[in-house]
């Protein structure tokens, strides 16, 4: 079922989210949670979304990005369900990431690291590990924001970088997408079991 996204401003996007119980997450109501925020982030084209992005306090998000007209620059991302996540930094590298959110009108500029390592449970409480990279590292950073009540806005550190996604489209496109191609291109593999 596709859920409706709240917007920035309602609390549920700022507040506590809980950790999905061993007992818990193999429940119809986990599963069935994790089925519509799937449909849902389909359904709106996003790379990615939060629980509390369909109303729901608790620490799943998903990531997955196909051909995306959202974000044609984007390299896919296989659909991976994260339950509880946790985000580890791997160097010190960082890079300027612009970026769009299901429940925020604008977009902007902010940094992200460049490598992580993710530990979580996938969909049925199995641990899963993963490296991340590049712009696949900035997608599982933005939604475990998500469950640390965190919106891109709060992370901005030059204002001037607001957008409107229509404006971003005219003004701002093609200059973000040759500023990151040197990302992509330097982040090979994207992925990698951990
Ligand atoms: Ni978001």
């Amino acid at each position: 079922m596709i859920r409706t996204i709240p917007q920035i401003g309602d609390p549920v996007l700022r507040a506590a989210n809980l950790e999905v119980s061993v007992e818990a997450v193999n429940s119809a109501e986990i599963q069935t949670l994790i089925d519509d925020m799937i449909e849902t982030m389909r359904h709106a084209n996003g790379a990615g979304i939060a629980a509390n992005q369909v109303g729901v306090n608790l620490r799943v998000c998903i990531i997955g990005v196909e051909a995306n007209e959202r974000y044609p620059y984007k390299p896919a991302l296989p659909l991976t369900v994260l339950v509880n996540p946790v985000v580890h930094q791997i160097g010190t590298e960082t890079y300027l990431n612009n970026e769009g959110c299901l429940s925020v009108p604008i977009r902007g500029d902010l940094l992200r690291m460049m490598s992580i390592k993710v530990r979580s449970w996938d969909r049925t409480g199995r641990p899963f590990e993963q490296i991340y990279r590049g712009l696949s590292a900035g997608t599982v950073q933005h939604e475990v924001d998500h469950l640390d009540g965190k919106l891109i806005l709060d992370r901005v550190t030059d204002p001037t970088s607001f957008s409107t996604w229509e404006n971003f489209r005219a003004h701002e496109y093609d200059r973000f997408v040759d500023r990151i191609q040197p990302v992509i291109a330097a982040t090979e593999p994207r992925t990698e079991p951990a």
